[in-house]
């Protein structure tokens, strides 16, 4: 990808669910198709492989039964992946498939996340899914529509799509009684920004970062309730999906800005409250 222009690429994505009924040029989809060939390894060493299909009429009318929210209207075409399980497995998941959607969103495409129980669907088919392997989320893109629809509009009110969490709710200072104010920030002020725009399951935006000297450490901040009721629809927990996603922002606008860093566990201060994990630090490194 473009390193220079992926800050703009980050601003650029918001969640598509109207498409043109045409597909994609043809060597458009195979740029696609062979960047996704590519993500094979996350971050955190999880194995992963991905897959650009064509939308069938089965794959559409199956995405209602499969717990996702916010009807697509004509998707032309879905990405798959699949990891196995493992520690941190989620995070890779989530980090290799938001920069796969980076460069749908780099390529003119539309995109949007749908996380369901695909594991015995038409697209654990089309994958062939092994036993061992999980299908936690999929992208549905395609050609954006010229005229997104009213309902559109209603789905992205919905899910509060526009309404992003303010700095003081996400990034703290040393602790979590201490709000981080942009000139403590320094250089990585538009790392974090970039974070904050992320997508995220219903918006949820459960990413919660602190700063201590020289490292940043991010926590998954549960929401209880969100949680119960997505194990009734799925057994994955698509809130460490969205730790990957703001993972993969921060480490991409950073090496875009040549900040070097490494994700690494680290010893970190103790989380506010129960329902608030540590998940993994991003250690600059000089
Ligand atoms: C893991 C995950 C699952 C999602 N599942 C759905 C879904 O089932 N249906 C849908 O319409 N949008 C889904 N979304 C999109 C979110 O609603 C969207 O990212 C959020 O509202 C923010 O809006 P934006 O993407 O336009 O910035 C999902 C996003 C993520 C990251």
């Amino acid at each position: 990808m473009n390193e220079e222009a992926i800050t703009e690429v980050i601003r650029r994505r918001t969640s598509c669910r109207s498409y043109e009924k045409s597909p994609a040029p043809p060597e458009v989809r195979t740029q696609l198709a062979d960047f996704c060939a590519t993500q094979t390894r996350g971050p955190l060493g999880t194995q992963a492989r991905f897959l650009l299909i064509s939308a069938t009429e089965e794959d559409r009318t199956a995405l209602k039964g499969l717990g996702t929210y916010g009807f697509i209207r004509n998707p032309t075409a879905f990405i798959l992946g699949a990891v196995k399980q493992g520690p941190y497995n989620l995070e890779d998941f989530g980090y290799l498939l938001e920069t796969i959607v980076l460069q749908a969103t780099a390529l003119g495409l539309g995109t949007c996340w749908l996380g369901g129980s695909f594991t015995r669907s038409s697209f654990a088919h089309a994958l062939a899914l092994q036993t061992e392997e999980l299908l936690p989320a999929v992208i549905a893109t395609g050609l954006p529509a010229e005229s997104p629809r009213l309902v559109d509009r209603l789905i992205r009110s919905g899910a509060g799509s526009d309404r992003r969490l303010p700095w003081e709710r996400l990034f703290f200072n040393n602790d979590f009684n201490t709000p981080l104010t942009l000139t403590e920030t320094g250089a990585y002020a538009e790392a974090l920004e970039l974070l904050r725009l992320g997508p995220s399951a219903s918006n949820r935006q459960p990413w919660r970062v602190l700063k201590t000297a020289g490292a940043w450490h991010f926590f998954l901040h549960h929401n209880p309730n969100y949680r119960k009721q997505m194990k009734l629809v799925t057994a994955i927990d698509l809130q460490r999906v969205d730790i990957g996603i703001a993972m993969s922002h921060l480490a991409l606008t950073a090496t875009a800005l040549r900040l070097r860093g490494a994700w690494q566990t680290q010893p970190f201060p103790a989380p506010p409250d129960p329902d608030t994990e540590y998940i993994i630090s991003w250690v600059e490194q000089m």
